[in-house]
């Protein structure tokens, strides 16, 4: 019998970190983690935690619960949580961080380090955003605890924004650079910083002449959106988040930044889910949920920049570098399987109750596909 002819239209294998031929093909990229996540708790974290487990082996945990997590009991408890909350088999890893406040005790901080309960401490500036209620009134105000941390390698993460009311808003990233990042690796010369989930030109700049132990994470709607999204023919809470997306040259600075190949700035989605009421209200929450889709949309990006060859580094290998942690070794394929994003999700808590998110892309048509 002669052989079975080629099909007409062969998937194009692609290495590691190859781009495939335009218009057709498959990506196999060693497995990406998360560096930057909100999965929350009880019923919302049961819902939400396997879009993230799906994709990613590990995700750092952020500890902005209600309560913050402050103490290392409460975060082996969450830490217990999380994993009761995965998919049956799943290997996902959560990687949990320290709540920092004004009055936390840098021995706490540091007996959590050391106990391997946490991987890092997160500052945010007191009422910057979703429960920070109780963060940091001024970096100085903790100096003793940043000392600690500089000292045992552990990872400073920085919600990087002036709540100074005073302060536009669209300004409020780059003032806080100048009054507080830059002071504060200047005291600590040190300590590792990771500016998190940057939006500026300005802030991107900073991080590429900073020293070699800061780096920046980059989300994936800070790729796609300009501040313009929030208000196009109506207002668009699904695109409101912290920080405020900015104008379109920060955008394409983000753009340019994460597709640079840079090890410096890596993949730290800020998936941040609120359910339907919190977010169309009089006084809606901060946070887009793009983690049903986030290597999808991070594989848009990159494409539409021609770099597609980066994407691995950006998404698998910088980020593991900068926290001295093992690169992955399983591998994850997306092909190019143009699919079209569900207005809404209909997720479910452990029990199957319903909780109904908007994913980020929604009603949009994404051109690759995560298939294993
Ligand atoms: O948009 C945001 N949502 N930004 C943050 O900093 C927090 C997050 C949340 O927890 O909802
Ligand atoms: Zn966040």
């Amino acid at each position: 019998m002669p052989p079975p002819p080629p099909p007409a239209t062969p998937p194009q294998a692609s290495l590691p970190g190859q781009a495939p031929l335009p218009g057709t093909g498959s990506i196999s990229l060693r497995q990406p983690d998360d560096w930057h996540v909100h999965l929350r708790d009880g019923a919302m974290l049961e819902a939400v935690v396997g879009a993230t487990a799906r994709q990613f082996r590990r995700a750092i945990v952020m500890p902005n619960l209600q309560p913050p997590i402050t103490t290392v009991a409460a975060a082996r408890a969450y830490g217990g949580r999380i994993r009761r909350a995965l998919p049956p088999g799943s290997s996902f890893e959560p990687l949990l961080t320290a709540y920092l406040t004004d009055s936390i005790d840098p021995r706490e901080v540091e007996a959590g380090f050391r106990e391997g309960v946490w991987v890092a401490a997160k500052l945010y500036p007191a009422r910057a955003t979703t429960n920070a209620e109780a963060g940091v009134s001024d970096p100085l105000a903790i100096t003793a605890v940043l000392e600690a941390m500089e000292r045992i390698g552990m990872p400073l993460l920085i919600h990087g924004e002036v709540t100074d009311p005073a302060i536009d808003i669209f300004d409020r990233e780059a003032v806080f650079i100048e009054r507080h990042l830059a002071p504060l690796l200047q005291r600590h010369p040190g300590l590792k910083v990771v500016l998190e989930h940057i939006t500026t030109s300005d802030a991107v700049e900073f991080v590429r002449s900073g020293p070699p132990q800061l780096a920046a994470t980059i989300t994936p709607h800070h790729l796609h959106i300009n501040r313009n999204a929030m208000f196009q023919g109506g207002l668009k809470p699904d695109f409101y988040c912290l920080p405020v997306a900015k104008r379109e040259l920060h955008r394409l600075a983000l753009r340019a930044a994460a597709t640079s190949g840079d090890p410096r700035f890596f993949l730290g989605t800020d998936s941040a889910p609120h359910g339907r009421s919190a977010k169309e209200s009089a006084c809606g929450c901060a946070g887009i949920f793009n983690a049903p889709y986030a290597i999808e949309s991070y594989a848009a990006v990159f494409e539409q920049e021609g770099a597609l060859q980066r994407l691995e580094g950006f998404a698998s290998e910088f980020g593991p570098r900068f926290y001295g942690l093992p690169l992955n070794t399983a591998r994850i394929t997306l092909e190019r399987q143009p699919h079209a994003v569900e207005p809404r999700l209909a997720l479910a808590d452990a029990a199957g109750a319903p909780v109904a998110l908007v994913p980020f892309h929604a009603g949009e048509t994404l051109a690759w596909r995560l298939v294993c």
